[in-house]
Order: structure tokens, then sequence, then C-alpha cells
């Protein structure tokens, strides 16, 4: 038997570059119609160096193509993470001849500083006159020097409508800095946050600050996002998030967030592979929702994944909600809307009976590399509910849901290739189930190497990567002791355009 090696492994529709090294979605903005999409790009090799900002466009955030790289490192240092706000009323004065300026916000991470234990990481911006194909350095940076830390970087800039100030959430080691500015080239500091609250056994990187409407009321609240690797929930890279108030100056967060171990709830994504996600600007605008995208990987392993020509893919992008549930809020994910246009003919089965161990689906039915799976769970009982993807060389991926621990369980030791690195496989995944409901709720997107999961509308959600040797060829539910019906089946090929 063939066994599938790099091309194989290249996902049908989450983005990868061409060819060479990914990691952090940086400066995403929305303009004219298009989605863009930046990202920390090496492109001289299939891992970490000299970091760029590659580029890719899409019309709907599904389907991307990738353009021109977009920052170049030059003797200020690499182009680490940031991001990009479209600056309508030239408070940049950056705009020429009425062209809308964007302007990027990144750190500059100087690798020789560094090496001689200076501070080397500072703020900087640039520009585009042509809606982000090409950028202009600016002549005054950096904006922000560095005041004597080891860990300084990864610039997120919102509008905020209320304050009236371009409002960046900025990483150190274990704290957020806020900053504000009138004209994104002069950044006064506001306050700091997190140093109590939170997993803190890594670093912090890639914070995201942000107003949004709890679903449902008339009620706002501030959600911040902080990356932070190592010490994700499952170890490695994870993305936490906290809601609280902003008065424009300070974040203050909820009672029941004011003082959060490592392992609390409040996760963007439990799973291993969803790191230093962030949220598009410019959206609120044009419809109303909050889109985030993250870099379908972890450092535990990222530069070691069986890859050669690239390394790494973005996840689906998702639309995040605010939700408030016995008095806590919640934000949820799921992917977006416009995923949903790619579906082909679907598969509907009610009621399927499991005992033992049941096939529902083969990959004649449905491409088991590109497939769209919803189903549900009814009367929950005080037991395991597993279900699976595996292939004819006898490889699985198993997902349990334990309802007596409210736990789910993810075991990809037998997923294929995994020996790459001693902390791919050798522990399993595990995520709180949120949702306190009787009925399981699941939502899951396959490609050929990654399976995204939502539980329960998006309240607890989990992201793996895997490398069979052979693609999944079947899709079954398997229980230990008791039978159980799943309701409400259905499963959709996703087709895309060829790749160009
Ligand atoms: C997160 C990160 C950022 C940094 C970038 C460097 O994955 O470490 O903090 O800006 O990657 O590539």
């Amino acid at each position: 038997m063939e066994v599938q090696q790099d091309e194989d492994f290249r996902p049908n529709f989450h983005f990868t570059p061409q060819k060479n090294w990914m990691n952090d979605p940086n400066g995403m903005f929305y303009l004219n119609g298009i989605y863009h999409l930046y990202f920390q790009y090496y492109p001289d090799d299939n891992v970490w160096g000299p970091m760029h900002w590659g580029h890719a466009t899409s019309k709907d955030m599904i389907t991307w193509e990738e353009q021109e790289i977009a920052l170049y490192p030059d003797e200020k240092g690499y182009i680490f993470s940031g991001s990009a706000v479209v600056d309508k009323n030239n408070t940049s004065g950056f705009g020429e001849d009425g062209k809308t300026p964007v302007v990027a916000i990144y750190t500059y991470h100087d690798a020789k500083a560094a090496e001689e234990g200076k501070d080397h990481q500072t703020q900087a911006i640039a520009y585009s006159l042509d809606e982000g194909m090409t950028w202009t350095k600016y002549e005054g940076n950096p904006v922000i020097s560095n005041p004597g830390l080891t860990d300084f970087r990864d610039p997120k800039v919102t509008w905020d409508d209320v304050h009236k100030q371009w409002l960046m959430g900025l990483a150190t080691t274990g704290e957020t800095f806020f900053y504000s500015s009138q004209d994104l080239k002069n950044w006064e500091k506001l306050s700091e946050f997190g140093e109590n609250t939170g997993a803190h056994d890594g670093v912090w990187e890639c914070p995201d600050i942000f107003q949004m409407q709890v679903e449902g009321s008339d009620e706002t609240k501030w959600v911040l996002i902080q990356n932070l690797n190592p010490g994700g929930y499952n170890g490695g890279s994870g993305t936490q998030y906290f809601v609280g108030d902003f008065d424009g100056k300070t974040f203050t967060p909820e009672k029941n967030m004011e003082a959060l171990g490592e392992k609390h709830d409040f996760w963007i994504d439990f799973g291993r592979d969803n790191y230093a996600g962030v949220t598009w600007s410019n959206i609120p605008d044009d419809d109303g929702r909050k889109l985030f995208i993250g870099w379908m990987s972890n450092w535990m392993y990222a530069e070691k994944v069986p890859t050669e020509t690239w390394r790494s893919a973005m996840t689906v992008a998702r639309e995040l909600k605010l939700i408030k549930e016995d008095d806590r809020y919640l934000v949820t994910s799921l992917p977006v809307e416009e995923l949903k246009k790619y579906r082909g003919p679907g598969i509907a089965k009610n009621n399927i009976e499991v005992n033992n161990n049941k096939v529902v689906l083969n990959s004649s039915e449905v491409d088991l590399a590109k497939a769209e799976i919803r189903f549900s769970i009814p009367d929950l009982k005080e037991t395991a509910y597993n279900f699976r993807l595996s292939n004819e060389a006898g490889e699985e991926f198993i997902v349990s849901y334990d309802h007596a621990q409210k736990e789910f369980v993810v075991d990809r030791s037998h997923s294929g290739q995994t020996n790459f690195s001693e902390n791919f496989a050798t522990e399993r995944s595990t995520a709180p189930r949120i949702s306190a409901g009787n009925e399981l709720e699941v939502i899951l997107i396959i490609d050929k190497t990654s399976i995204e999961m939502f539980f329960d509308n998006g309240k607890t959600v989990m992201t793996e990567i895997f490398f069979p040797n052979q693609p999944w060829t079947e899709f079954s539910f398997t229980t230990a002791n008791q039978s159980f019906t799943v309701k409400d089946f259905e499963a959709f090929e996703l087709n895309f355009p060829a790749r160009t």
C-alpha cells in the first residue's frame, strides 16, 4: 500500500502557503469585498526563520489566493505578528489623492540584539495605498520602543468607537498592555492586565481586544483574547479569553474571571491545534460579525509535522459570538456561514441505533477528506459516546464524550504518522463540556489532515490535526456498554475549485 506523504497531506480547503513555513495569522482586514489574511512566513525554509508577512486574499474566507510577500525583514529586524486597520478617516495622514490608507502595526524582532541580550522587540507601522497589496514602512519607526522587556510584541489594534481612540493590546511575558492613539503613530500606555488571572504557564502572545454585543440582548461587553505558549489547556500553544468591561483605560474582568487558574474553562478552542488566532478588523461596519482565524498547529511539534514542501495550515474562518448563560459570559465559535455554499448533495440518516460499532458513513458516499458532518445525541446518560475516523491501514482517530465526567477526550495515538514528535500523540487531548444540556450537538469539519469539532453550538471547540498513512474511509460510532441513538445525522461533501 502506498503511504500518504507531503502533497497527499495538503489540505483540500484550509489555507496553506504553496511553499515553506507559516505560523500566526496577521493583519486580517476586510475592504471592498476582499478578505485579507497575512501570516508569519519564512519563504526560504520549511521551519521557522527570519519572519516576513506572507499574504493571501479571498472573497469568502474559504477559498484563498496566495499573493506576493507583503513585508520583508530589514535592518530593524524580522517582521513579527501584528494587525492591520483600514484608516477610513485618514487619521494617520498616510492617505494621498483620496486613497484610503490601510495601516499595519507589527513587531520588529531584532535577532542580533536578542543574541546580545539587549531589548529587541519594538512596535512599528507600515501603510498601503493599494488596499493591502504593497506596503511602505513608516520612516519614523519604531512607534513604540521597548521599556526593557524580553517579550513585548504582537500589537492588535482596533478602533474603539466608544472612547474614540485606536486601542492596542500588546503582549508581554505574562500581561497584556493597552495603548491608545489618535493617529496610529503616537501611542500612550493606558494600563496592564492579567498578572493575577488566567493561564500563565508560558509566555502571553497575540492578544486581541474588542467589544461584543451579548446575543439576544442590548448588553455589550469587552472580550480580551490572550494566546499563550506553552501552557495551553492541553499543553503547548493555546488561546484563552477573558470577558469584562473597558472604561477607555482599564480592562476589568468579570468577577468569575478575576482569579482564574491554569485549567480554567475559557478557551476559544480546547484542542491542540488552534493557536495565535485573532479577529478580522473592519467587519463590524460591514455585517456586524466577529470573524476569527487561527494557526492550525502547536509550537510543541509544528516544525516537525510530516510535510516538506510547506508546513502548516490555518483553521477554517470562524464566527465568534458572546452569550450569557447561568450568569456567565461565554465566547462561542462556529465555522463561517460561507462554508455552507461549498456543500455538495447531503446524506441524511435519522435515528441511528448504535450497539457496539456502527459504520454510518464511508468515503464512497462522502469523501472524508473534505466533509462536514452534523448530528446530535439526545438523552445523554452517564456513559461514554464515541465516534471515529478509520482507514484501511487500521489507523483511527477517536473522539469520546464521557457524560459522567462531562469531558471530551481525543485519542490520535493510532491516527497514522505520530512519531515525528513525542509531544504529538502520547497524551490525549481533553476538553470540558461547557453546556449543561441533555443533548449533545456536534458539527465536524474534516479535511485531509485536520478535524474541527464544534460541540453544543460552539461552546466547546476542539481542533486537532492528524497524518493518516491512508485516507480515512469510514466514520463510525462506538459504545462500550450502552446502546444509544444518534439523531439528525447529516453529512456533506464539500466541493472546492481545484487549487491553482
Ligand atoms: C506566536 C509568535 C508571536 C510572534 C511570532 C513569531 O506564535 O511567537 O508571539 O510574533 O510567533 O513568528
